[in-house]
């Protein structure tokens, strides 16, 4: 329910609780009142027809006049009846107008007839009292009836109808009621304006802001006037609202700076990857440098064919394509780039990798064994950071390695059930697993090693960087990296990268991009 709904609807309870007890004890006062008017002017009457009745029944029983006395006062304005009992408490005489019905249709008999005269004779005092008859009241009063000698010889009951008081309850409730409904409706109309401008408005502007800010936008702020509850709500609301955009312009702040530190790092660990692979590619620059040198000093030694030079330009160029393309390679991984997310083929990544590796392999006489699943789903990623990672890898596998090592590497498409830590669901993931064969790590190690700056190797050889800034990525990449090893057997690292279901279907479907 609404706030103002719920506001009527209390308040109208209210009201209408106190107008109906403020109603029924006027009601009741005025009844006191008019009880109080009827019975001094009844008090009288009866008197003046108590000293009939002592005459007409209490001293000559003359009965025909008593019904004929009793008939003319009967009928008469306000008087309902009267009904004359003799000693023994029998009625004797009922007068005409609670008898004849027909005549008399409006009037009830019933409660004059009830009335018990038996105080009376007990006593030998009058008594009166009302009585409810339906849809009017009607007043008695009964007195003794007295001979000369002053004995009770009867008495008889005299009713009298209550109109006015009827009619002033009825005209007094219809008032109240009149009084009532003008109040609830002048106050539902109050409450409404009260509660619309007071409180529905201020809340209503309230919730929008808090709903633009829940957007984002911070540096909304809402309008307070007045001194209400509500103002000071908005008040505590914009100070909530500058506390959280100085917090989120410092985590903002904060989370720029860890940004550009990562990058510094990343690019860090890529330096030193180059430092490695460089003295293996100016091995490999070498060869075609022997060969240019070789034909070109053919060419220079004596005069040729056009078709002979043409051929030995021909090697000449083809060579220094070779180098060229050795020379971009390196300068393309060296280089400091934006992170940039696409969609990426692992297996040709893993291809790329090994080729730029592939005179340090050579170099250590180390056997790589690929085992990539056709088909492979291309997934989301930035192939210049994975690439970094997986030169990583490559580089510390073969670090310790001799002649005779094997390095074993593995892409497959998994359904893992259980989810990563902080997914929501499980596969379909790109598992890639790396093992080598070489010296393993230590268990004292192994929990330590994607810890930043951590390395057993000696000053100049290692940095420590390469497997955290290759957890940073992997982790940048929603997916995650595990390590396993054996000192003396293996060491396995295992990523897994999250693929999305629809690349997995357009992969197997045979929709090649
Ligand atoms: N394939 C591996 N075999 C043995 N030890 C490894 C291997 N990969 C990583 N490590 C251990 O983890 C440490 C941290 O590796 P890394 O972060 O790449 O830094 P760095 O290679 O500069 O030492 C290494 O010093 C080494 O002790
Ligand atoms: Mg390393």
């Amino acid at each position: 329910m609404k706030l103002g709904t719920k506001l009527i609807v209390y308040l109208l309870g209210v009201v209408i609780i106190v107008m109906t007890i403020h109603g029924y004890l006027s009601i009741q006062q005025d009844r006191d009142n008019i009880v109080r008017e009827i019975r001094t002017g009844m008090r009288g009457f009866t008197r003046a027809i108590q000293a009939a009745l002592n005459n007409i029944y209490g001293d000559d029983k003359n009965l025909k006049a008593t019904q004929d006395f009793i008939d003319r006062v009967g009928s008469r304005g306000n008087i309902h009846g009267l009904v004359v009992y003799d000693a023994l408490g029998k009625p004797v005489a009922v007068s005409v107008s609670l008898q004849e019905t027909k005549e008399f249709p409006d009037l009830d008999p019933t409660p004059i007839l009830q009335i018990d005269p038996g105080p009376v004779f007990e006593g030998g005092e009058g008594m009166e009292g009302y009585a409810d008859s339906p849809g009017q009241l009607v007043y008695y009063r009964a007195e003794p009836i007295f001979n000369s000698d002053n004995n009770l010889v009867g008495a008889f009951v005299l009713g009298r109808r209550g109109w006015g008081l009827s009619r002033t309850i009825e005209a007094r409730r219809n008032r109240i009621i009149l009084t009532t409904s003008t109040l609830v409706f002048l106050l539902c109309l109050f409450i409404l304006i009260i509660v619309r401008r007071n409180i529905s408005r201020p809340i209503q502007k309230l919730i929008e802001r808090i709903r633009e800010i829940g957007k984002g936008h911070w540096e909304q702020r809402i309008e307070v006037s007045g001194r209400d509850e509500v103002s000071f709500l908005a008040l505590e609301f914009n100070r909530m609202c500058e506390r959280l955009q100085e917090i989120y312009s410092q985590l903002a702040r904060e989370q720029e700076e860890k940004l550009r530190l990562e990058r510094d790092l990343r690019h860090s660990d890529k330096l030193a990857s180059v430092g490695q692979l460089a003295a293996g590619l100016a091995h490999e620059i070498g060869t075609p440098l022997n060969i240019i040198f070789g034909r070109a000093e053919n060419l220079l030694r004596r005069p040729r064919s056009a078709e002979e030079m043409n051929e030995n330009l021909r090697v000449i160029r083809s060579q220094i394509d070779r180098i060229a393309g050795i020379v971009r390679q390196l300068l393309e991984f060296s280089r400091r780039k934006e992170p940039t997310f696409r969609s990426v083929d692992i297996s040709f990544l893993l291809v790329g990798v090994k080729s730029l590796l592939q005179h340090k392999i050579q170099e250590k006489g180390v056997e790589v064994e690929t085992a990539v699943s056709a088909h492979l789903p291309r997934i989301q990623a930035d192939p210049d950071l994975l690439q970094q990672v997986f030169i990583n890898l490559y580089i510390n596998s073969l670090f310790g390695m001799n002649t005779g090592g094997a390095i074993k590497i593995g892409a497959e498409v998994t359904q893992d059930r259980d989810p990563l830590p902080g997914k929501a669901e499980g596969g379909p993931w790109l598992k890639i697993s790396f093992e080598d064969n070489g010296p393993g790590i230590s268990p004292e190690h192994i929990g330590h090693v994607f810890d930043p700056f951590f390395t057993t190797k000696d000053i100049g050889e290692g940095t420590g960087l390469g497997l955290s800034v290759s957890y940073g990525i992997i982790k940048e990449h929603g997916g995650e990296i595990r390590v396993e090893s054996e000192p003396g057997r293996f060491t396995r690292f295992v990523i897994h990268l999250p693929v999305s279901p629809s690349q997995t279907d357009s992969e197997r479907r045979g929709v090649e991009t």
